[in-house]
């Protein structure tokens, strides 16, 4: 078998700071697909079959910011009200068409996720009639709803708004609570209030307050990072997402690094290194874990059984997901789908002429073939991302198969295997990522024979 040092991580002392030397990307994967041209009969003929997946979402993408944080490659569109309004419109409309399609009607979905961008800057009535278009598609009782964004400007009009129309999960990006960091990284609120509205929203009784923190911002020290934490325990929130910094080009951080500058605070131009990243990672981790927060992957911990993270679970399961807006993505009969972001394009595709009543309108984009080793290769990202690989349900040719990676890992400190599972230890779920990378690398390198693929 060949193994290779991005596979396996390297044998040190100490590997949550030197198994990998940087994180590989946010997410890993590959494709086995390729694209495909969709012809109008055929996204019809889609959107007028029942599915066959037992599990699926709704992903409905909103794509304006009023604001490029520095730190961020999300930025779409900026957020003009004129824009937005006819966006949503439109959004509304599509969503409309396609609820009452057989596809939609044919089986309940466990979880809708809007997402931006910063879908919490639409107006208290635009979130009304967004949450109405949802309702139209057949939910079970306890589906989450989550609308995602920020907690500037997301008034008690907006949170009442959405409570009143269904949305029971709310996730924001804090990123930092420090007020310094946060300055320089672009964000609008202090410490102080951000604190004070998210012990506020958090009292509501059944909805679901998820944060988002950042590690490795500049000016963001070690300090900084052990009060990011204590803020975020004392906050009210039910979960909190802990993401490492990553570059992405073309971000602001990224293009001032480009020139040998960090974007500090007023005070330090700190910024953490990879090892001290891995520190923070396992500060955030055993901080939350030591105060009874339970962790629902390697990035994510709940405090309260209310926070269920559906769509994130599922979404790394490969089930079906309706992919709605400009910039959208999702999968449909197994099919991947990603909505081109320009808007210009997405509005031009729904004119009169070209709407129907059996399809919500096909936009520009991109359309792959079904992945043959989708099942397969979910199993894996779902169990290593969760912190424990599961072999109840592996055919045991590929655990014999894959059996020389899992002792490469465990003899470099990353996860201990016994014969019901692989659990990743502190440093595996830090390097989660990179051995998901390293595993789909191993199979490219080593590959099984398809009848293995296909079990
Ligand atoms: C699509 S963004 C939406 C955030 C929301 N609009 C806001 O302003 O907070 C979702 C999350 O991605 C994370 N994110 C964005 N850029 C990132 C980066 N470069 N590295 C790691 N996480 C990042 C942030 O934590 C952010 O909250
Ligand atoms: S963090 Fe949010 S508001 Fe800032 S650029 Fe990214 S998506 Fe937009």
């Amino acid at each position: 078998m060949i193994l290779t040092p991005t596979m396996t991580g390297i044998a040190s002392p100490d590997p949550l700071q030197h198994a990998f030397k940087v994180k590989s990307a946010p997410h890993a994967g590959r494709s086995g697909s390729k694209p495909l041209q969709v012809s109008n009969d055929l996204w019809i003929q889609w959107w007028q079959q029942p599915t066959g997946a037992d599990k699926r979402a709704l992903y409905i993408h909103i794509p304006f910011c009023r604001k490029r944080c520095s730190f961020c490659n999300f930025f779409e569109n900026g957020a003009k009200p004129e824009r937005i309004s006819d966006y949503m419109t439109s959004l509304c409309q599509q969503l409309t068409i396609a609820a009452k399609t057989p596809l939609a009607q044919s089986q309940p979905f466990d979880t809708v996720y809007v997402g931006g961008g910063t879908p919490t800057d639409i107006k208290a009535e635009e979130i009304a009639v967004l949450g109405k278009a949802i309702q139209q598609f057949p939910l079970r009782a306890d589906t989450e709803i989550t609308l995602e964004g920020r907690l500037n400007g997301f008034d008690d009009d907006k949170w009442h708004s959405a409570l009143d129309n269904g949305f029971n999960r709310f996730s924001f990006g804090v990123q930092s609570f420090d007020t310094e960091v946060r300055k320089a990284a672009g964000r609008f609120d202090d410490k102080q209030t951000l604190i004070e509205r998210l012990q506020h929203l958090s009292k509501h009784p059944t909805a679901s307050i998820v944060i988002d923190l950042i590690f490795g911002l500049p000016g963001q020290t070690m300090e900084i990072w052990q009060q990011d934490i204590q803020a975020a325990m004392e906050s009210g929130a039910h979960g909190v997402d802990l993401y490492q910094l990553i570059g992405l080009a073309g971000n602001r951080i990224d293009k001032a690094s480009e020139k040998g500058k960090v974007l500090g605070t007023d005070t330090s131009e700190f910024q953490a290194d990879s090892q001290t990243r891995a520190n923070m990672y396992a500060y955030g981790a055993s901080k939350l874990e030591s105060n009874d927060w339970q962790r629902l992957s390697s990035c994510h911990w709940r405090r309260d059984n209310r926070e269920r993270s559906i769509y994130n679970s599922l979404a790394k399961s490969g089930i079906e997901i309706l992919p709605f807006g400009a910039g959208g993505g999702g999968s449909i009969h197994g099919h991947g789908i990603m909505n081109a972001r320009d808007l210009k394009e997405w509005h031009q595709a729904q004119t009169a002429e070209k709407l129907s009543e059996l399809a919500p309108a096909q936009v520009p984009g991109m359309a792959l073939s079904p992945n043959p080793s989708a099942a397969f290769d979910a199993v894996f990202k779902r169990g290593l991302d969760s912190g424990v690989l599961e072999f109840g349900n592996i055919e045991t040719t590929v655990l014999a198969h894959l059996q020389p990676l899992f002792e490469a890992w465990q003899q470099n400190g990353l996860a201990t295997l016994d014969d019901k599972a692989l659990s990743l230890t502190l440093a595996g779920r830090f390097w989660n990522v990179n051995m998901q990378t390293g595993l789909f690398e191993y199979l490219a390198k080593n590959p099984l024979i398809p009848e293995q693929i296909a079990s």
